[in-house]
Order: structure tokens, then sequence, then C-alpha cells
């Protein structure tokens, strides 16, 4: 197929006030914007230093081979893959996997699987770790712990247990056959521990911030590993970003998209939903929140100015949430944009046969297929969502392959980067997510944070008053 016809647009017809009416966006107010979204794209563009992901389809070629290659030997010696990290170390590896392979990859037999096993653990619920430990073989398990800071509580202490099994059983020498790190080349503790056991190690490159890094070896490495051409998740990328470079901002479609969902949240639209009807998407609204949630909830601008902005996303799937939000969605507040996600070519037909033709109210289903069903509920959700005046559009994906996939992530990083820009904010720091971490290094005993640790323990006296 040529890049042409596996092309994703978006269709945003419903955002404005031509098809939702007042509560819409006027499409003069778009227009009028053109200027500012020329220059939002000069400073996205002159920003290279914090925008090295957008090169990754460039400089992660040359890894390509060295990743098959690592690929390959854990499909030989592995019968389960465990990816350990969190946040953008993990997210972007689950969304990949659940869009590429088989719904229910890991119940298949071997022979219908293209790799081992694939767990995605980014928590540090113990059950979830004891039971993890339940179901895998450690002789038979490749872990690849991710962090690109190098220091990630969570993802440590998963690596000290993981670690300790491991030393238990096979000594030093056995760890390298147990565990690829995937981290920053210099900074954190990682970086020292690959080197010390001669772990095979993939390098996290700088400027590429963990929502952000999915196409380097973060995301790349799970991918080969289930065996997904990750050569064409970057192609797919690198013409994402040519669309994205489109200096007639009009026809943008990261610029276009982060325009209206700004001017949505002047019109107090704090809440983005991302709504694919496809299960092999359901994860990409994973990821999806979290890079817009991560990059764009910023209390103030770069100048300083106090504007706690952002929307807050909410995952949702179609057809299963029309039975859970979409009711929200048609008759509660003003207060959402509503983006859906629709396939146009599922990998499979599902025919839905004959049995009850004696019950018309059942057999009207009957000779359609479950494409057809899945694809009227779609555009009778977004009619739906349109005649009761919420602003919505939809992304028309093809069909879901690598390509595709490579170019949804592009979309979603440029969206998100050019809605940065003209919120006046820093999309790439994650202040609250670094508090939050401190807090927790403080808690635990770790050296330096001491300050921390009082503060808490005030708070924590203030506090017990209310508990019942
Ligand atoms: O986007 C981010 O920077 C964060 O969500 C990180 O991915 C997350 O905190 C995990 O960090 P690290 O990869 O350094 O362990």
């Amino acid at each position: 197929m040529k890049n042409e016809d596996l092309r994703i647009k978006i269709d945003y017809n419903n955002m404005l006030t031509s098809a939702v009416g007042e509560n819409g966006i006027e499409e003069e107010k778009l227009l009028a914007m053109k200027g500012e979204l020329f220059s939002a794209l000069e400073r996205v563009n002159s920003k290279r230093d914090k925008l090295r992901w957008r090169e990754l389809y460039i400089t992660e070629r040359k890894n390509i081979e060295r990743i098959n290659e690592t690929a390959a030997w854990v499909r030989e010696s592995a019968e389960y893959f465990v990816v350990l990290g969190i946040g953008g170390s993990a997210l972007g590896p689950a969304a990949v996997h659940q869009a590429l392979r088989h719904q229910h990859y890991n119940e298949l037999p071997r022979e219908k699987r293209n790799g081992p096993k694939f767990y995605v653990e980014d928590n540090v619920d113990p059950e979830r770790m004891a039971a993890l430990l339940d179901i895998i073989d450690l002789d038979k398990t490749v872990f690849n712990v991710i962090t690109k800071s190098g220091s990630t509580g969570e993802t440590m202490s998963q690596l000290l247990i993981v670690t300790r099994l491991l030393l238990d059983r096979y000594g030093e020498e056995g760890l390298k056959d147990h565990i690829i790190a995937t981290t920053d080349s210099s900074k954190g503790n990682l970086i020292g521990i690959a080197e010390k056991y001669n772990l095979r190690t993939f390098i996290v490159p700088d400027g590429v911030g963990g929502r952000f890094s999915e196409l380097c070896p973060v995301g790349l490495v799970a991918a080969a590993v289930c065996g997904a051409d990750i050569g064409k998740l970057l192609d797919g990328a690198e013409f994402m970003d040519g669309l994205c470079s489109n200096e007639d901002v009009l026809k943008n479609p990261a610029l276009v998209s982060a325009a209206l969902e700004v001017l949505a949240m002047e019109k107090g639209a704090n809440i983005s939903v991302l709504m694919p009807y496809a299960d092999s998407l359901k994860y990409m609204a994973d990821w999806y929140a979290q890079l817009w949630a991560e990059s764009l909830g910023k209390k103030k601008t770069v100048d300083g100015k106090l504007v706690r902005v952002g929307q807050t996303p909410v995952k949702a799937l179609g057809v299963t949430d029309q039975h859970s939000q979409v009711q929200l969605y048609t008759d509660g507040p003003f207060d959402k944009t509503i983006t859906f996600i629709r396939v146009e070519k599922y990998r499979t037909e599902y025919a839905i046969p004959h049995a009850y033709d004696d019950i018309p109210n059942v057999a009207f289903l009957s000779g359609h297929t479950l494409n057809e069903l899945i694809s009227a509920e779609c555009r009778a959700t977004e009619h739906a969502v349109t005649v009761s005046g919420h602003m919505n559009k939809t992304i028309i994906v093809p069909e879901v392959n690598e390509f595709t996939v490579g170019e949804l992530l592009m979309l979603f990083e440029m969206q998100t980067a050019f809605a940065g820009e003209l919120l006046g904010i820093d999309a790439f720091d994650q202040p609250g997510v670094e508090e939050g971490k401190n807090a927790t290094y403080a808690l635990l005993g770790k050296k330096g944070y001491e300050d921390k640790l009082a503060e808490l323990q005030k708070a924590g006296k203030k506090n017990e008053r209310f508990i019942i």
C-alpha cells in the first residue's frame, strides 16, 4: 500500500458552531489564528534540543539492526518478556503491543505467537508483583528494565526484586541472560548497573522525554520482540512529521487539532475524551492520556504567569463505553471535547450469521458484519454527540498497522507540542511528578531528602484531625 493510502486524517467539522451550534468554535476564530499558528510552528521547529523525539525516525534507523538482533535472541531464549517501567517507560510499549498484536496474544499457543508472552509491569502493587512471579518461569524470562532517569523508585524496586531472584539462582554472570537495560547514557544508576553486569543496553537519547520516547528503544525493543516491523513504525512517524510540518497551517493536522483544543479550553472544555472504536487502540488512549495530561497540566507559563491550564484526559472505548459514558457526553455539561478514532478497515471481517430469522428485532442484524456494526455505531455516536451540541472530531485511521501506529504516535506528540506552544507553557517538564517522586524518596529514607521528610511529617500531623 502507498503511504498516501495509509494517511491518517482528521475530520474536525463537528468542533465548529456550524455543526454543533453555540457551544462550538466559530470558524472565523480558527482562521484568525493563522499568524499565531505559524509562529507556534516556527517556535516548535526552533526547539530542537527539547524535541529530539521528533528526529527519532532518523536517528533510530541505525539501531534497527541491533534491536532486531536482540529481539531475535529474546524470541529464541525466552517464554516470557517482562517490561519493568512506569509512565512514559511503560505506556508506549503496552499501547504498541496492543495495537499490533493478537488481542489475546498471551493466550495463543507459542507457534501462533510472534514471540514470548508479554507483560508490562507498571505498578508496585505487591499483589501484582507476586502474581507475576507466580506465573513466569524465571529460567525462561527476559526482563527489559526501562527508566530514562535511571532512578525512578518504582522501577528500581522492581529491578531489585528480580535481580535478587536472578542472583540467587544464577550468580552475577547470569544477569546478562535475563535483563536488558534501557536508560540514559550517563544519568542515574541503571547505566552503572548495566555496565557492571555487562547487560545488553539501549540508550534513551538526550532531548527525548519519557512520554515522547516510544519511538526510541523504550518502545522499539518491545515491539521488535513481539515481531513488529519497527522500520515501518518509524516510516509512519516520518510521514506524519511531514504532514505536521506543513507551513500552510490550516492544512497541518496536529496544528489545527491543537488550535481547536486550545480554543475549546477557552470555552471551558477542560476535559479531553479519546474514544477509539477499536480494542487494538484501547491502550493508545492510555498513552495519550499521559502525554496530554503531563505535558499540558501546568501552573505557569514559561514567563512565570499563573495560568493553571490543561485538559483532563478521559479514556473511552467504542462501543463499550457507549453503554457507560456516552449519556454524559450527550446530555452532560459542555465541559469536554470528544475525539473519536474511526478505523476504516479492520484486520478481520466477521459476519453476523442467521439464526433467529423468525424474530425480526434480532434478525435485522443477520447478514451484516461486526465491521458494519462497529462502524455504524461509531457514526451514530458521532451524530448523537453532535446533535446534542458537543464538540467532537474524528481521527480516521485507514487500518491499524505499524505505519499508521507510527503516524498516530507522531500526530499526538506534535499536537501536544503545538498545544503547549499555543498555551505558552513548557510541555516537556513535569514538576508535579517530580514533587511526588521526591516525597516518596523522603518517606523511604533516601539520603538528601531530610527536609522533605520533615515537611511531610508536619503536613501529616495537621491532617490527622480529619481521619475518621
Ligand atoms: O514522561 C515522563 O517523563 C514521566 O512520565 C516518566 O516517563 C516516568 O516518570 C518514568 O520515568 P523514568 O523513565 O525516568 O523512570
